[in-house]
């Protein structure tokens, strides 16, 4: 009783309270902008089967969300799209003033997840913008208009160091690397590690590395152990504790031009990317 009436107390004297005049903040109002750049120069790591299932993950959650595909060989898009369907691609955007990023974007078969796609003359932008002084930081700046309308951006990146990944990197507000449970998994991180700095040193100073997500990793051998162990010391608390498994399940999807969330809902890649989704948002 006593208990109940301190409760009605309390009710009374916050009802009597004074209403702010102005707006303050409301959490649950305000966007979160983040835009993840998934990117490691090593090749077939899993870069676009993360990006293709966090982007969808990231969707299903109910956050608007953009999936960047900067790679000329178009993974990301053929995802999603029917690449015939594709007219004007990222290239355009970056390369045409008079393009803007929102011209090239396409809806997807989840609802609310949209794909800026790529195409193969992305290989001819680094040719194209040789010289040119604000060649860093083109995607940044066709981003800035969009961003209200996509709170969620995730970029997947080719395998490479060149101009594309650093235009994702200057763009970026956090980079997720994907490492794969490979014996040579560690090699090519310094090279990496070293564009970050850089990037991080001029212009992108707020650049964060949200973490480093094993990708394809195998419970069964003690040489998979072994590798974990490796990136565990080399990158300690920045490894997700989600670890991503082999499944045929994932390597399947993009063929059928769906997520692992509706090809295979309840396979462990569908579990895994989700838990990899809530760990990221958490660390974001
Ligand atoms: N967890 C997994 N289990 C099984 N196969 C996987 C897994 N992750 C990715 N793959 C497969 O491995 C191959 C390489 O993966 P993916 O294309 O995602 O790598 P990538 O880093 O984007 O490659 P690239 O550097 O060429 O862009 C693909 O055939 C993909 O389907
Ligand atoms: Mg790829």
């Amino acid at each position: 009783m006593h208990h109940k009436s301190t409760i009605d107390n309390y009710q009374i004297d916050n009802s009597s309270r004074q209403i702010p005049p102005f707006p303050v903040t409301i959490p649950s109002l305000v966007l979160t902008l983040m835009i993840v750049a998934i990117a490691n120069q090593k090749g077939g790591v899993g870069k676009t089967t993360t990006a293709i299932n966090l982007a969808a993950a990231l969707a299903l959650r109910g956050k608007r969300t953009l999936l960047i595909d900067l790679d000329p060989q178009a993974n990301s898009t053929m995802s999603f799209l029917d690449i015939g369907q594709v007219v004007r691609s990222v290239y355009d955007a970056i390369a045409d003033p008079a393009v803007a990023l929102q011209d090239v974007i396409l809806p997807t078969g989840l609802e609310k997840l949209w794909v800026a796609p790529s195409r193969i003359a992305l290989a001819k932008l680094e040719a194209k913008l040789v010289g040119e002084m604000d060649a860093h930081f083109r995607l940044k700046d066709k981003l800035a208009p969009v961003r209200k309308d996509y709170p969620h951006v995730v970029i997947d990146c080719p395998p490479t160091l060149g101009l594309l990944t650093v235009n994702a990197l200057v763009a970026a507000t956090h980079l997720l690397i994907p490492i794969q449970s490979s014996y040579f998994a560690l090699e090519g991180t310094d090279d990496l590690l070293e564009t970050i700095e850089k990037v991080r040193a001029r212009p992108n100073p707020a650049l964060r590395i949200l973490g480093v997500v094993i990708t394809m990793h195998d419970k069964r051998t003690a040489l998979a152990r072994d590798i974990r162990a490796q990136i565990q010391k080399v990158f300690g608390g920045k490894v997700f504790k989600t670890v991503i498994t082999k499944s045929v399940r994932l390597e399947e999807s993009p063929a059928y031009r769906e997520s692992i969330f509706t090809f295979a809902p309840d396979s462990s890649g569908a579990t895994e990317y989700y838990r990899l989704c809530e760990e990221m948002m958490d660390r974001a």
